[in-house]
Protein backbone atom coordinates (compact mmCIF):
# COMPACT_ATOMS: atom_id res chain seq x y z
CA UNK A 1 0.00 0.00 0.00
CA UNK A 2 1.14 3.43 -0.40
CA UNK A 3 2.45 5.40 2.25
CA UNK A 4 2.81 8.89 1.03
CA UNK A 5 0.76 10.59 -2.18
CA UNK A 6 2.96 10.20 -5.40
CA UNK A 7 4.44 13.42 -6.57
CA UNK A 8 2.92 14.35 -10.20
CA UNK A 9 5.31 17.10 -11.71
CA UNK A 10 8.09 17.74 -8.81
CA UNK A 11 10.64 14.91 -10.14
CA UNK A 12 9.74 15.74 -13.69
CA UNK A 13 10.10 19.50 -13.37
CA UNK A 14 12.85 19.50 -11.29
CA UNK A 15 15.28 16.54 -13.51
CA UNK A 16 14.06 16.25 -16.69
CA UNK A 17 17.16 17.01 -18.67
CA UNK A 18 18.64 15.20 -15.77
CA UNK A 19 19.30 11.66 -14.83
CA UNK A 20 16.68 10.30 -13.28
CA UNK A 21 17.16 10.13 -9.44
CA UNK A 22 15.39 6.84 -8.97
CA UNK A 23 16.90 5.16 -11.60
CA UNK A 24 19.08 3.05 -9.55
CA UNK A 25 16.39 1.47 -7.23
CA UNK A 26 13.50 1.44 -9.99
CA UNK A 27 16.32 -0.62 -12.70
CA UNK A 28 13.96 -0.15 -15.19
CA UNK A 29 15.99 2.16 -17.45
CA UNK A 30 19.69 0.86 -16.62
CA UNK A 31 21.15 3.19 -19.65
CA UNK A 32 19.84 6.37 -18.33
CA UNK A 33 23.07 7.15 -16.38
CA UNK A 34 24.92 6.91 -20.15
CA UNK A 35 24.73 10.19 -22.17
CA UNK A 36 22.82 9.87 -24.62
CA UNK A 37 25.12 9.46 -27.61
CA UNK A 38 26.75 6.88 -25.70
CA UNK A 39 22.80 5.42 -25.36
CA UNK A 40 22.37 5.10 -28.90
CA UNK A 41 25.90 3.84 -29.88
CA UNK A 42 25.20 0.77 -27.06
CA UNK A 43 21.49 0.43 -29.06
CA UNK A 44 23.18 -0.07 -32.37
CA UNK A 45 26.16 -2.16 -31.27
CA UNK A 46 23.84 -4.58 -29.34
CA UNK A 47 21.67 -5.21 -32.68
CA UNK A 48 24.92 -5.02 -34.61
CA UNK A 49 26.44 -7.91 -32.64
CA UNK A 50 23.10 -9.62 -32.62
CA UNK A 51 23.18 -10.22 -36.22
CA UNK A 52 26.93 -11.08 -36.35
CA UNK A 53 26.16 -13.81 -33.72
CA UNK A 54 23.61 -15.17 -36.68
CA UNK A 55 25.53 -14.77 -40.01
CA UNK A 56 24.53 -11.81 -41.04
CA UNK A 57 26.44 -8.95 -42.55
CA UNK A 58 24.86 -5.28 -42.73
CA UNK A 59 25.41 -1.77 -41.68
CA UNK A 60 22.54 -0.88 -39.11
CA UNK A 61 22.07 2.55 -40.08
CA UNK A 62 21.86 5.36 -37.13
CA UNK A 63 18.48 6.34 -35.43
CA UNK A 64 17.74 9.51 -35.49
CA UNK A 65 17.81 11.70 -32.40
CA UNK A 66 14.62 11.83 -30.41
CA UNK A 67 13.47 13.15 -27.06
CA UNK A 68 15.25 10.55 -24.35
CA UNK A 69 12.18 11.83 -21.35
CA UNK A 70 8.20 11.96 -21.05
CA UNK A 71 7.79 9.63 -24.06
CA UNK A 72 6.01 6.43 -23.03
CA UNK A 73 2.37 6.65 -23.69
CA UNK A 74 0.82 3.43 -21.55
CA UNK A 75 2.12 1.81 -18.15
CA UNK A 76 0.64 -0.72 -16.84
CA UNK A 77 0.32 -1.27 -12.61
CA UNK A 78 -1.38 -4.12 -10.54
CA UNK A 79 -4.11 -3.94 -8.05
CA UNK A 80 -4.39 -5.58 -4.70
CA UNK A 81 -7.54 -5.55 -2.60
CA UNK A 82 -9.40 -2.53 -4.99
CA UNK A 83 -5.84 -0.06 -4.58
CA UNK A 84 -3.64 0.66 -7.37
CA UNK A 85 -0.16 0.42 -7.07
CA UNK A 86 3.31 0.53 -9.25
CA UNK A 87 4.48 -2.98 -9.84
CA UNK A 88 8.21 -1.36 -9.00
CA UNK A 89 7.64 1.11 -6.20
CA UNK A 90 10.71 2.93 -7.38
CA UNK A 91 7.97 4.64 -9.40
CA UNK A 92 5.95 5.97 -6.51
CA UNK A 93 8.45 9.11 -6.42
CA UNK A 94 8.10 9.92 -10.28
CA UNK A 95 9.04 8.11 -13.58
CA UNK A 96 10.83 10.02 -15.99
CA UNK A 97 10.13 8.72 -19.43
CA UNK A 98 6.32 8.27 -18.83
CA UNK A 99 4.70 11.17 -20.14
CA UNK A 100 3.83 14.30 -17.95
CA UNK A 101 0.14 13.70 -19.07
CA UNK A 102 -0.07 10.34 -18.47
CA UNK A 103 2.23 10.72 -15.26
CA UNK A 104 -0.75 13.32 -14.13
CA UNK A 105 -3.55 10.61 -15.13
CA UNK A 106 -1.97 7.68 -12.99
CA UNK A 107 -1.62 10.19 -9.97
CA UNK A 108 -5.00 10.74 -10.60
CA UNK A 109 -6.18 6.73 -10.74
CA UNK A 110 -3.98 6.01 -7.40
CA UNK A 111 -6.26 8.61 -5.20
CA UNK A 112 -10.17 7.35 -7.35
CA UNK A 113 -8.76 3.66 -6.33
CA UNK A 114 -7.53 4.64 -2.78
CA UNK A 115 -10.70 6.27 -2.14
CA UNK A 116 -13.17 3.96 -3.77
CA UNK A 117 -11.52 0.62 -4.21
CA UNK A 118 -14.54 -1.17 -4.64
CA UNK A 119 -14.53 -0.09 -8.34
CA UNK A 120 -11.71 -1.75 -8.76
CA UNK A 121 -12.61 -4.89 -6.37
CA UNK A 122 -10.86 -8.07 -7.95
CA UNK A 123 -9.21 -6.76 -10.62
CA UNK A 124 -5.54 -7.84 -10.66
CA UNK A 125 -4.00 -4.94 -13.10
CA UNK A 126 -4.56 -2.23 -15.16
CA UNK A 127 -3.30 0.19 -17.97
CA UNK A 128 -3.44 3.75 -18.11
CA UNK A 129 -2.99 5.22 -21.11
CA UNK A 130 -2.79 8.55 -22.91
CA UNK A 131 -3.78 9.34 -26.46
CA UNK A 132 -1.85 12.10 -29.13
CA UNK A 133 -4.97 14.11 -28.42
CA UNK A 134 -4.39 14.22 -24.70
CA UNK A 135 -7.50 11.77 -23.92
CA UNK A 136 -6.93 9.47 -21.46
CA UNK A 137 -7.81 5.47 -20.96
CA UNK A 138 -8.03 2.90 -18.61
CA UNK A 139 -8.20 -0.89 -19.23
CA UNK A 140 -8.74 -3.60 -16.75
CA UNK A 141 -8.05 -7.22 -16.60
CA UNK A 142 -11.37 -8.25 -15.70
CA UNK A 143 -14.71 -6.45 -16.73
CA UNK A 144 -15.75 -4.05 -13.65
CA UNK A 145 -18.65 -1.09 -13.67
CA UNK A 146 -17.22 0.85 -15.99
CA UNK A 147 -19.83 3.41 -16.17
CA UNK A 148 -19.20 4.43 -12.44
CA UNK A 149 -15.37 3.93 -12.55
CA UNK A 150 -15.84 6.66 -16.04
CA UNK A 151 -18.08 8.76 -13.95
CA UNK A 152 -15.29 8.49 -11.11
CA UNK A 153 -12.42 9.19 -13.47
CA UNK A 154 -13.86 11.83 -15.06
CA UNK A 155 -14.91 13.20 -18.61
CA UNK A 156 -11.57 12.99 -20.57
CA UNK A 157 -11.60 9.46 -19.57
CA UNK A 158 -12.56 6.11 -21.32
CA UNK A 159 -12.45 2.83 -19.65
CA UNK A 160 -12.84 -0.46 -20.67
CA UNK A 161 -11.84 -4.28 -20.25
CA UNK A 162 -9.50 -6.78 -21.80
CA UNK A 163 -11.07 -8.66 -23.85
CA UNK A 164 -13.67 -7.23 -24.78
CA UNK A 165 -14.25 -6.72 -28.54
CA UNK A 166 -16.54 -3.49 -28.14
CA UNK A 167 -13.49 -1.29 -26.33
CA UNK A 168 -13.38 2.81 -26.90
CA UNK A 169 -10.71 4.43 -28.53
CA UNK A 170 -7.81 6.86 -28.30
CA UNK A 171 -6.73 8.92 -31.24
CA UNK A 172 -2.96 8.64 -32.39
CA UNK A 173 -1.24 10.16 -35.03
CA UNK A 174 1.44 7.55 -37.00
CA UNK A 175 1.96 10.10 -40.13
CA UNK A 176 1.17 13.24 -40.50
CA UNK A 177 -2.39 14.56 -41.01
CA UNK A 178 -3.21 10.85 -40.77
CA UNK A 179 -5.72 9.70 -37.25
CA UNK A 180 -6.05 6.45 -36.05
CA UNK A 181 -8.41 5.25 -33.39
CA UNK A 182 -6.39 2.49 -31.32
CA UNK A 183 -8.94 0.87 -28.91
CA UNK A 184 -8.01 1.07 -25.62
CA UNK A 185 -7.81 -2.85 -25.34
CA UNK A 186 -5.10 -3.37 -28.14
CA UNK A 187 -1.88 -3.11 -28.92
CA UNK A 188 -0.30 0.42 -29.40
CA UNK A 189 3.42 1.52 -29.77
CA UNK A 190 4.50 3.01 -26.70
CA UNK A 191 6.16 6.15 -27.90
CA UNK A 192 4.38 7.97 -30.53
CA UNK A 193 7.07 10.24 -31.64
CA UNK A 194 9.26 7.65 -32.77
CA UNK A 195 6.51 5.42 -34.19
CA UNK A 196 6.16 8.19 -36.68
CA UNK A 197 9.64 7.65 -37.24
CA UNK A 198 9.09 4.18 -38.11
CA UNK A 199 6.16 4.84 -40.28
CA UNK A 200 7.36 7.71 -42.49
CA UNK A 201 10.62 4.89 -43.10
CA UNK A 202 8.11 2.56 -44.88
CA UNK A 203 5.55 5.51 -46.49
CA UNK A 204 8.94 6.74 -48.09
CA UNK A 205 9.91 3.15 -49.13
CA UNK A 206 6.71 2.84 -50.46
CA UNK A 207 6.20 5.78 -52.77
CA UNK A 208 9.93 5.46 -54.05
CA UNK A 209 9.27 2.14 -54.95
CA UNK A 210 5.71 2.78 -56.16
CA UNK A 211 4.29 0.20 -54.55
CA UNK A 212 0.21 -0.36 -55.17
CA UNK A 213 -0.30 -3.10 -53.10
CA UNK A 214 0.42 -4.06 -49.49
CA UNK A 215 -0.24 -6.83 -46.86
CA UNK A 216 -0.13 -5.82 -43.18
CA UNK A 217 1.07 -8.91 -40.99
CA UNK A 218 0.09 -8.02 -37.11
CA UNK A 219 -1.68 -4.87 -38.21
CA UNK A 220 -3.05 -4.08 -34.99
CA UNK A 221 -5.43 -0.82 -35.59
CA UNK A 222 -3.67 -0.06 -38.66
CA UNK A 223 -0.97 1.93 -37.49
CA UNK A 224 0.77 1.23 -41.08
CA UNK A 225 -2.29 -0.21 -43.12
CA UNK A 226 -3.87 3.40 -42.86
CA UNK A 227 -1.10 5.50 -43.53
CA UNK A 228 -0.76 3.27 -46.42
CA UNK A 229 -4.13 3.68 -47.50
CA UNK A 230 -3.94 7.31 -47.22
CA UNK A 231 -1.23 7.49 -50.18
CA UNK A 232 -3.65 5.56 -52.19
CA UNK A 233 -2.23 1.92 -52.14
CA UNK A 234 -4.38 -1.03 -51.39
CA UNK A 235 -4.02 -4.09 -49.26
CA UNK A 236 -5.10 -6.97 -46.64
CA UNK A 237 -4.34 -6.41 -43.03
CA UNK A 238 -4.31 -9.23 -40.37
CA UNK A 239 -4.70 -9.07 -36.85
CA UNK A 240 -5.85 -11.60 -33.85
CA UNK A 241 -7.22 -9.31 -31.69
CA UNK A 242 -10.96 -8.58 -32.33
CA UNK A 243 -11.59 -5.19 -30.97
CA UNK A 244 -8.28 -3.91 -33.41
CA UNK A 245 -9.55 -5.80 -36.76
CA UNK A 246 -13.28 -4.15 -36.06
CA UNK A 247 -12.29 -0.61 -35.09
CA UNK A 248 -9.86 -1.05 -38.50
CA UNK A 249 -13.04 -2.06 -40.39
CA UNK A 250 -14.65 0.76 -39.41
CA UNK A 251 -12.60 3.21 -41.12
CA UNK A 252 -13.33 4.97 -44.42
CA UNK A 253 -9.95 3.05 -46.43
CA UNK A 254 -11.79 -0.41 -45.25
CA UNK A 255 -14.95 0.92 -46.35
CA UNK A 256 -14.11 1.89 -49.48
CA UNK A 257 -12.75 -1.36 -50.24
CA UNK A 258 -8.66 -0.26 -49.75
CA UNK A 259 -7.84 -2.30 -46.86
CA UNK A 260 -9.43 -6.00 -46.29
CA UNK A 261 -9.37 -7.19 -42.84
CA UNK A 262 -9.04 -10.16 -41.62
CA UNK A 263 -9.04 -11.53 -37.86
CA UNK A 264 -6.73 -14.41 -36.81
CA UNK A 265 -4.03 -16.08 -36.56
CA UNK A 266 -1.50 -14.60 -39.28
CA UNK A 267 0.57 -17.81 -38.98
CA UNK A 268 -1.93 -20.29 -39.98
CA UNK A 269 -4.08 -17.58 -42.43
CA UNK A 270 -0.64 -17.31 -45.01
CA UNK A 271 -0.86 -20.11 -46.87
CA UNK A 272 -4.57 -18.29 -48.32
CA UNK A 273 -2.98 -14.70 -48.31
CA UNK A 274 -2.27 -13.45 -51.73
CA UNK A 275 1.51 -12.22 -52.60
CA UNK A 276 1.84 -8.11 -52.51
CA UNK A 277 4.20 -5.08 -53.66
CA UNK A 278 4.98 -4.62 -49.61
CA UNK A 279 4.73 -6.80 -47.14
CA UNK A 280 4.62 -5.74 -43.32
CA UNK A 281 5.33 -7.94 -40.93
CA UNK A 282 5.52 -6.85 -37.09
CA UNK A 283 5.29 -9.77 -34.66
CA UNK A 284 5.28 -10.04 -31.52
CA UNK A 285 8.65 -10.80 -29.58
CA UNK A 286 9.04 -13.77 -30.43
CA UNK A 287 9.02 -12.88 -33.65
CA UNK A 288 8.08 -14.84 -37.15
CA UNK A 289 9.44 -18.18 -35.98
CA UNK A 290 8.89 -21.06 -38.51
CA UNK A 291 6.38 -19.05 -41.07
CA UNK A 292 9.78 -17.47 -42.24
CA UNK A 293 9.57 -19.21 -45.58
CA UNK A 294 5.94 -18.27 -46.16
CA UNK A 295 6.62 -14.86 -45.27
CA UNK A 296 8.86 -14.62 -47.96
CA UNK A 297 6.72 -16.08 -50.52
CA UNK A 298 3.89 -13.24 -50.45
CA UNK A 299 6.44 -10.40 -51.05
CA UNK A 300 6.04 -9.09 -54.14
CA UNK A 301 9.22 -6.66 -54.17
CA UNK A 302 9.31 -5.19 -50.47
CA UNK A 303 9.67 -6.90 -47.39
CA UNK A 304 9.78 -4.66 -43.69
CA UNK A 305 10.11 -6.85 -41.07
CA UNK A 306 9.65 -4.70 -37.55
CA UNK A 307 11.04 -5.95 -34.32
CA UNK A 308 11.19 -4.98 -30.77
CA UNK A 309 12.87 -7.98 -29.35
CA UNK A 310 16.46 -8.41 -30.92
CA UNK A 311 17.59 -11.91 -30.40
CA UNK A 312 14.02 -12.60 -32.89
CA UNK A 313 14.77 -9.71 -35.29
CA UNK A 314 17.97 -10.89 -36.12
CA UNK A 315 17.16 -14.98 -36.20
CA UNK A 316 14.23 -13.51 -38.62
CA UNK A 317 16.45 -11.68 -40.63
CA UNK A 318 18.58 -14.47 -41.02
CA UNK A 319 15.90 -16.95 -42.08
CA UNK A 320 14.81 -14.88 -44.74
CA UNK A 321 18.37 -13.71 -46.17
CA UNK A 322 18.60 -17.47 -46.42
CA UNK A 323 15.27 -17.60 -47.69
CA UNK A 324 15.98 -15.94 -50.37
CA UNK A 325 15.35 -11.89 -49.81
CA UNK A 326 18.12 -9.81 -50.19
CA UNK A 327 18.77 -7.41 -47.08
CA UNK A 328 18.63 -4.03 -48.40
CA UNK A 329 19.04 -1.72 -44.86
CA UNK A 330 18.72 -2.33 -41.05
CA UNK A 331 17.50 0.85 -38.77
CA UNK A 332 16.65 0.88 -35.19
CA UNK A 333 14.91 3.25 -33.68
CA UNK A 334 14.93 4.19 -30.04
CA UNK A 335 11.47 3.45 -29.39
CA UNK A 336 12.54 2.84 -26.13
CA UNK A 337 15.09 5.30 -24.58
CA UNK A 338 16.60 4.61 -21.23
CA UNK A 339 15.84 1.08 -21.53
CA UNK A 340 18.24 -1.58 -23.25
CA UNK A 341 15.04 -2.00 -25.96
CA UNK A 342 14.59 -0.88 -29.69
CA UNK A 343 12.28 -1.88 -32.07
CA UNK A 344 14.24 -2.70 -35.45
CA UNK A 345 13.39 -2.69 -39.11
CA UNK A 346 15.07 -4.67 -41.46
CA UNK A 347 14.27 -3.41 -45.48
CA UNK A 348 14.33 -6.59 -47.93
CA UNK A 349 14.42 -6.75 -51.63
CA UNK A 350 12.62 -9.35 -53.56
CA UNK A 351 15.41 -10.14 -55.82
CA UNK A 352 14.58 -13.05 -58.22
CA UNK A 353 18.49 -12.93 -59.53
CA UNK A 354 19.41 -13.13 -55.92
CA UNK A 355 21.54 -15.88 -54.97
CA UNK A 356 20.24 -17.49 -51.66
CA UNK A 357 23.36 -20.15 -51.52
CA UNK A 358 25.60 -17.01 -51.03
CA UNK A 359 27.14 -17.00 -47.24
CA UNK A 360 26.13 -14.25 -45.18
C1 LIG B 1 4.08 -5.57 -32.15
S1 LIG B 1 2.35 -5.42 -32.32
C2 LIG B 1 2.25 -4.51 -33.83
C3 LIG B 1 0.90 -3.92 -34.14
C4 LIG B 1 0.88 -2.88 -35.27
N1 LIG B 1 1.65 -3.29 -36.41
C5 LIG B 1 1.34 -1.54 -34.78
O1 LIG B 1 2.40 -1.06 -35.21
O2 LIG B 1 0.64 -0.94 -33.96
C6 LIG B 1 1.93 -7.06 -32.76
C7 LIG B 1 0.46 -7.25 -33.07
O3 LIG B 1 0.24 -8.63 -33.44
C8 LIG B 1 -0.94 -9.08 -32.87
N2 LIG B 1 -0.80 -10.54 -32.82
C9 LIG B 1 -0.14 -11.29 -31.90
N3 LIG B 1 -0.14 -12.59 -32.25
C10 LIG B 1 -0.82 -12.67 -33.44
C11 LIG B 1 -1.17 -13.72 -34.31
N4 LIG B 1 -0.79 -14.99 -34.04
N5 LIG B 1 -1.86 -13.45 -35.42
C12 LIG B 1 -2.24 -12.18 -35.71
N6 LIG B 1 -1.95 -11.13 -34.91
C13 LIG B 1 -1.25 -11.36 -33.79
C14 LIG B 1 -1.03 -8.36 -31.55
O4 LIG B 1 -2.35 -8.31 -31.08
C15 LIG B 1 -0.49 -6.98 -31.91
O5 LIG B 1 -1.52 -6.14 -32.34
Amino acid sequence: MQTSKPRCSTLLDASFNQACPVQEQCGGCPLLPLDRSSELKTKLDSVSTSLSEVGVSAEVLAMPETQRFGYRNRLRMKVVDGRVEFFNKAKHDGCLVVSPILWAAIVHVLAVSASRPSLLADVAHIEVRVGDDNRLGLVTSIPVDEESLQQELGDDWVVGSRGSDTSPALSYQPASGVEIAVPITSFVQVNSAVNRQLVQVVLDVAELSRAQTFLDLYCGAGNFSIPLAERGLTGTAVENVGAAVAQLGRTIPARNGAIRCIEGDARTLLSELEPADLVIADPPRAGLMESHRQVANLVGDTLFLVGCKTSSFARDVAALSSDGLELESVRVFDMFPGTVHVEALAVFRNRPDCDSSTPH
